[in-house]
């Protein structure tokens, strides 16, 4: 009876946001609309009302989809990538609508504007279910924002990506590295976990951190300021050659970083899997469906690479539960995802977790953990 009723509520909210809310949030200009679900999302958390009424419209949660990784405790596996909220301004938003954690920002050690062209740093390309992302690691800096959220007490895991200031093309090692650091002292004892973001594909300096030497130097400076029980995630790129994912992979192992975050978008000029057509403007970088495929192989590449022993985050293209436990049979502890939210509703996040309660039955499995690289075995 209860899966039924759930079935008729996604079956309303899937088709009022299909045919009501979507028509209307995209005649606004991507960035605009993107600000202003922020602005609609922090008025409906700011009481208990519009939470309960988030609450009403898409929560779920089953037993078994609770999952602990590195020590942390997930209600579910599904959360919010880094890059929706690039100011942590929605925390109280996220539990009501049913992600199991969400990972805030990019932030940087500075204020950074992002690229030129406010307004215009987003496109849509609707036929590929993918939008094109020019935003340039836009955020108010770490220190602003790790004192509006230091007194926030939040009830799921919060997970803090930090990059590196986007505000020169000049490549400097110890200002990059200082950057990072910046972020992390002013975020300690503020959220559960650390994402390190050296995939941003949308800087003027490129990504430097690929280099096996400047990484090194990088994951050394984070290892001796990290703090105790919190795990660091490194972020990488959707586009590297198998032998570039295994420097940064073996380099996680030996400086005892507990995971990876795979992938962040994908460029274009590595990548088939769009429609030409929709491509009209020509920096930036795709989410969506177009990242799908080529996340999912890097997280079985990784998953294999590191034998299992690096946390994994899958994600790139997750609109569906089948999306989602791909990625977890192939090898992800958790899962993200951003552009099923904007394309499909935000009634995906309790769609996907039905769909993985139902998923983990059919095979069998008790927990996450137990299909966690089920479909791509070490052994
Ligand atoms: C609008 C937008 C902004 C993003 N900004 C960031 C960011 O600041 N830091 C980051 O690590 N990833 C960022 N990303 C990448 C996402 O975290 C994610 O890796 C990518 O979108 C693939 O997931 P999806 O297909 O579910 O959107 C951004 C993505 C989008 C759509």
């Amino acid at each position: 009876m209860i899966n039924f009723l759930l079935s008729v509520r996604a079956l309303i909210n899937s088709v009022t946001y299909r045919f009501i809310l979507k028509p209307v949030i995209f005649l606004w200009k991507p960035e605009i609309a993107h600000n202003k679900l922020k602005a609609f999302g922090k008025i409906m958390s700011a009481n208990s009302f519009g939470r309960s009424v988030l609450k009403f419209l898409f929560y779920y949660q089953h037993k078994s989809l609770h999952t602990v990784v590195d020590g942390i405790s997930y209600s579910n596996p599904i959360g919010l990538s880094a890059g929706f909220d690039k100011d942590g301004e929605l925390t109280d938003a996220y539990p009501a609508m049913g992600f199991g954690f969400a990972e805030l920002g990019s932030f940087t050690g500075e204020i950074c504007p992002g690229n030129p062209g406010v307004g215009r740093r987003l496109f849509r390309m609707p036929k590929s279910k993918s939008i094109l992302v020019w935003y340039g690691l836009n955020n108010q800096g770490a220190i602003a924002i790790s004192k509006s959220l230091k007194d926030k007490k939040f009830t799921i895991p919060i997970g803090v990506s930090a990059a590196k200031s986007n505000l020169t093309a000049k490549f400097v090692l110890a200002n990059s590295i200082a950057d990072y650091l910046k972020t992390l002292q002013a975020f300690t004892g503020i959220g559960d976990y650390f994402t390190i973001n050296i995939s941003c594909p949308n800087t003027q300096d490129s990504e430097p951190f690929i280099d096996k030497n400047n990484l090194d130097a990088l994951l050394s400076a984070i290892s001796k300021v990290r703090e105790k029980n919190r795990p660091i995630y490194i972020k990488l790129a959707a586009d590297l050659s198998e032998a570039e994912i295994d420097i940064i992979v073996d380099a996680c192992l030996e400086h005892k970083m507990d995971g990876v975050v795979l992938t962040n978008l994908a460029k274009p000029e590595f990548n088939q899997e769009y429609i030409k057509e929709e491509l009209t403007f020509h920096k930036g970088a795709m989410s969506g469906l177009p990242l799908q495929r080529i996340a999912t192989n890097v997280v079985r590449h990784v998953y294999r690479r590191s034998q299992g022993k690096l946390t994994i985050i899958g994600v790139g293209g997750v609109f569906n539960a089948d999306d989602a436990y791909e990625k977890i049979t192939s090898g992800a502890n958790l899962v993200e995802l951003i552009t099923g939210m904007i394309f499909d509703g935000p009634q995906v996040i309790g769609e996907i977790n039905r769909g993985l309660v139902e998923l983990l039955k059919k095979d069998g499995f008790n927990s996450i953990e137990q299909a966690v690289g089920s479909r791509n075995p070490l052994f």
